[in-house]
């Protein structure tokens, strides 16, 4: 049986966690011993002695504390870890043919209980593992054996960026199994794409956005579509095989328009998309100067509001981006416009939308609302977990 460090909460700092909220922030601790390693287990108490959870500690970092465990009837080991895998990999059993592809996420940290790790699935065998809390570090060995055991024999781990800094981890990235090739191909709907972790952005591609692809392919159907934020070119590429007539996309990165354009060859429409390497909030009005328009327009910029603190910079320039694409949208037209920020709350996407819609003089419908799809699931009690909102507007006519 393991043995656990007791960690002591100070006053009142128990509800949240007792909900089923697993971040234990240093600040809301009493006492705990000032030799705490990185991964040490711990158990969590309320002030006054009662249990809270079993957990993991990463000493460095501002979350002390990630739980696993409510209450102190399950031992935190092994098993308990690969059980979490082994349930994450159950849930995704139908979800390869709901989604209509076989690069799907496999672990999404908190929504599937293994706070700080991800892993993504990229054709067959093919898995990107990212852990990025210091205290589920010493686990990954577990976690690697339980994808292994659930099919994925090539595993990639990409651990970068200022969350390991934060959590003191060192970074690392290369194959902790026998090597697959890279980039690692895999599809989506009838398109084909290229994972690319060493290079790319996370874990090397976007499956968040796959439902907004989809729509965006089916809006697109003999269509002009503007990809502002296109990254690899998923969805322009999806739009263009769905029946879409010409689109422009655009990114600040040429690194991500290098690899859009080899997504492009390997499904055989490089010639249908026009690529161009701009930052979309300046280019749009050189774009609107040259009198260009669209049938439809895609926007899914990079996290506009990191933090709270961000919120009102963040919707000013959502508005602004949103007024300047209405300008450029011809007449019916439709408008996906999404966020990937969990601190930019429903409310304030559609606040701005509406604002920059009524200041347009136009009418739209709002279609749908979409969120992550069911392999990046919502905790109930991590609001943190909810992050992708996407609107989905159409114009009413005449
Ligand atoms: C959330 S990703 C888009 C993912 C894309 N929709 C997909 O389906 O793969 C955001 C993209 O915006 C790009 N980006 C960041 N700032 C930008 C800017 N100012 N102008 C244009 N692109 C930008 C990033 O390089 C990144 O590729």
């Amino acid at each position: 049986m393991p043995s656990y460090i007791r960690v002591k909460l100070k006053p009142k700092e128990e509800d949240r966690l007792l909900a089923g909220h697993p971040w234990v922030y240093a600040n809301e601790v009493d006492k705990f011993p000032k030799s705490l390693s990185p991964g040490a287990l711990v158990e969590v108490v309320t002030a006054k002695g009662s249990p809270v959870g079993r957990g993991v500690a990463s000493p460095f970092s501002k979350i002390l504390v990630r739980l696993l465990t409510r209450g102190f009837d399950r031992d935190l080991d092994e098993s308990l870890v690969a059980g979490r895998v082994a349930g994450a990999l159950r849930l995704r059993g139908g979800l390869a043919e709901k989604y209509q592809t076989n690069g799907l996420r496999l672990l999404f940290g908190e929504g599937d209980g293994l706070p700080g790790v991800i892993a993504d699935a990229f054709g067959g065998e093919n898995a990107v593992v990212s852990c990025f809390s210091a205290g589920l570090k010493p686990f990954l060995p577990v976690i690697v054996r339980a994808l292994q055991e659930g099919g994925y024999r090539h595993i990639y781990e990409k651990s970068v960026g200022e969350t390991c800094q934060k959590e003191g981890l060192a970074e690392f990235q290369g194959w902790l199994t026998e090597p697959g090739t890279l980039p690692m191909v895999f599809t989506e709907g009838k398109a084909k794409f290229r994972a690319t972790p060493e290079q790319g952005q996370k874990t090397g591609f976007y499956l968040d956005f796959r439902e907004a692809r989809r729509r965006v392919a089916e809006l697109s159907r003999g269509k002009a579509l503007l990809d502002a934020f296109c990254y690899t070119g998923a969805a322009s590429i999806r739009a263009v095989l769905g029946g879409a007539a010409d689109v422009l996309a655009m990114d600040s990165s040429q690194g991500a328009l290098d690899e859009a354009l080899e997504n492009a060859r390997l499904n055989g429409v490089e010639g249908k998309i026009h690529f161009e390497k701009g930052d979309s909030f300046h280019a749009f009005k050189e774009l609107k100067k040259g009198g260009r328009m669209f049938d439809g327009i895609l926007l899914d910029p990079p996290p506009l509001a990191k933090s709270a603190h961000d919120l009102p910079a963040g919707r000013t320039a959502f508005k602004r981006l949103l007024g300047q694409s209405l300008d450029m949208l011809n007449p019916g037209g439709f408008l996906v416009a999404a966020s990937c920020s969990h601190h930019f709350p429903w409310t304030v996407l559609e606040g701005a939308t509406r604002e920059a819609v009524e200041e347009s003089g136009r009418s739209f419908r709002l279609m749908e609302r979409l969120t992550q799809p069911q392999d990046h699931p919502i905790h109930l009690s991590i609001p943190e977990t909810e992050y992708l909102r996407v609107l989905v507007l159409m114009e009413i006519n005449g």
